[in-house]
């Protein structure tokens, strides 16, 4: 997938107020400070035990998700995250001397991983150390130890390309100042040890805030936790047990089946999250993942607010299940039920229902692949109807599915559709509307 759909993460950073703050930031967080080293690398035998825990800890946080640039080589950096603002692509943290990171220490690592400090000065959030500031000194060392081992790639990355102001990262001390909390995770001594690694994989490697959190308007985190986010193009949803719009309807096991293989009895994941479910959360162990899914129904649910369905016979509903029976039936069955761990339910799935339909209409016009993992080889594709469907037939359709078994949504406008088509950059209608 080419698209750039990873979250920059910098919202609008760079209002003057940060300038200043960043000012009288860059006193505490001095690009100069240097953080202990709590743990000296094993040696002999063990060292080749610690560079296999050492691979798992980069696999739990996805590290080649944004340090392998589409065919490129792997860690050597050059993935492009695009912003409002321009262009941050990532580093190459291969162990080439000049122009990855091959003359590192430890230290030097642990600036940048965990405290957002690398080689230019302050990182920007769209690498997360946010989160992999929560990484244990265990965890760290182990990942330093296999980041080490990865064979040297020349390729020289100019990871800023951000044009002025956007590019003076000392303001982005500012932003530091507000919205990170630079703190390793602390087990609650008063929850079990399941919940706690549950915890620590959510927020800590496995990043999922970054995504599934709304931000606010400067680019930090909202109190929404795990609530929903939006991407570019894309809308990661409500993973609390909100029963409508999150996984309140999800047993431990579907949470477990669709990190492992990316689909479940009722879901098929696309986009971003397809990435992260090949790239991370497949490899992860089952215990790992059970305490994922034991951590994910432990939170408070959001607050559930289900609209009324809009009713069968209003114009959009008629006209979409029209559409429907004769371009969506065939795959997804006439009462919305799908085929299992194949072709998504698209009744009863929460994210049907959430409020933004960014996904949904992303999957629409664009199709999807489908997840591709060891646990589900055989994943069905779901076509792209953006050449095949006018705007309107599209937000009729979206409307249906949406109000209709169950589901309960905001209705699609055919705006919506028409602003999703240039901003998702998907073909356009080539033709006659099949269904008026
Ligand atoms: C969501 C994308 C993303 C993920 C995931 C990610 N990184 Fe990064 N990383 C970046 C970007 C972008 C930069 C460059 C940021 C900048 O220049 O301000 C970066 C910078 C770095 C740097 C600093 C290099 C330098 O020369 O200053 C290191 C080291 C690093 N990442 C290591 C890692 C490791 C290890 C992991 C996994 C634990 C990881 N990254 C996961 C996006 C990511
Ligand atoms: C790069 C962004 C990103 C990251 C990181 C990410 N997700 Fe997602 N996630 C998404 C998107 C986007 C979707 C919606 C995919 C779709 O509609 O098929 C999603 C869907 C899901 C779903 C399915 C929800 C539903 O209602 O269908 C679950 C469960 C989930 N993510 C859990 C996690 C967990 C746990 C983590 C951390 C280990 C995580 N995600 C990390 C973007 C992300
Ligand atoms: C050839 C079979 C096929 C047809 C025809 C088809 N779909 Fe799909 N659809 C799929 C598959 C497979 C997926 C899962 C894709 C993935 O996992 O990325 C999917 C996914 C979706 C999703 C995303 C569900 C989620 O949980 O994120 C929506 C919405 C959707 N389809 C709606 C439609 C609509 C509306 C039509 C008719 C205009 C349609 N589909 C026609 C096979 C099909």
């Amino acid at each position: 997938m080419s698209k750039k759909i990873r979250r920059a993460g910098l919202g609008i950073v760079y209002l003057a107020v940060l300038g200043a703050l960043g000012y009288t930031a860059l006193v505490q967080y001095d690009v100069h400070k240097s953080y202990p080293q709590a743990i000296q690398p094993e040696t002999g035998e063990a060292l080749q035990a610690q560079i296999k825990r050492g691979e798992y800890v980069a696999r739990l946080s996805d590290c080649t998700a944004c340090h392998t640039a589409h065919g490129g080589q792997p860690f050597a950096g050059g993935y492009k995250l695009e912003t409002p603002f321009g262009n941050i692509l990532s580093s190459n943290i291969t162990s080439d001397k000049e122009t990855g990171i091959g003359n590192w220490t430890q230290e030097q690592f642990d600036r940048a991983v965990r405290h957002g400090i690398g080689s230019h000065g302050h990182l920007y959030a769209a690498m997360p150390y946010n989160a992999y500031a929560k990484l244990t000194d265990q965890d760290l060392t182990d990942l330093w130890t296999y980041i080490r081992t990865i064979p040297a790639v020349k390729n020289k990355v100019l990871e800023n390309q951000l044009p002025f102001p956007f590019n003076q990262r000392w303001t982005l001390a500012g932003w530091n100042l507000m919205f990170f909390r630079d703190r390793v995770f602390e087990p609650d001594i008063s929850h079990s040890a399941q919940l706690n690694r549950g915890q620590y994989l959510v927020d800590g490697p496995g990043h999922c805030a970054s995504c599934h959190t709304a931000k606010n308007f400067l680019g930090g985190d909202s109190s929404a936790y795990l609530q929903g986010g939006t991407l570019e193009g894309w809308h990661a949803p409500d993973i609390t047990p909100n029963p409508y719009t999150g996984l309140g309807s999800w047993s431990k096991e579907d949470i477990v089946n669709y990190l492992r293989s990316g689909t479940n009895r009722m879901a098929a994941s696309s986009g971003p999250m397809t990435e992260a479910i090949e790239n991370s959360t497949q490899h992860m162990t089952q215990s790992d993942l059970e305490a994922i899914a034991h951590y994910l129904k432990s939170l408070p649910a959001s607050v559930a607010i289900r609209p009324a369905a809009i009713n069968s016979s209003d114009t959009a509903m008629v006209v979409g299940k029209k559409v429907f029976e004769s371009q969506c039936n065939a795959c997804h069955v006439s009462d919305g039920s799908g085929i299992r761990n194949m072709i998504p339910t698209l009744a009863k799935n929460p994210q049907i229902n959430a409020e933004d339909p960014s996904s949904l209409l992303n999957v629409v016009l664009n199709g999807s692949e489908g997840p591709f993992t060891h646990a589900n080889p055989t994943s069905a594709g779901m076509p792209d109807f953006a050449w095949k469907l006018s705007d309107s037939n599209i937000a009729d359709v979206m409307t249906y599915v949406r109000n209709s078994w169950g589901n309960a949504a905001p209705a699609v406008s055919t705006s919506d559709v028409a602003s999703a088509r240039k901003d998702m950059n998907a073909r356009p209608w080539l033709g006659e509307s099949n269904n008026k």
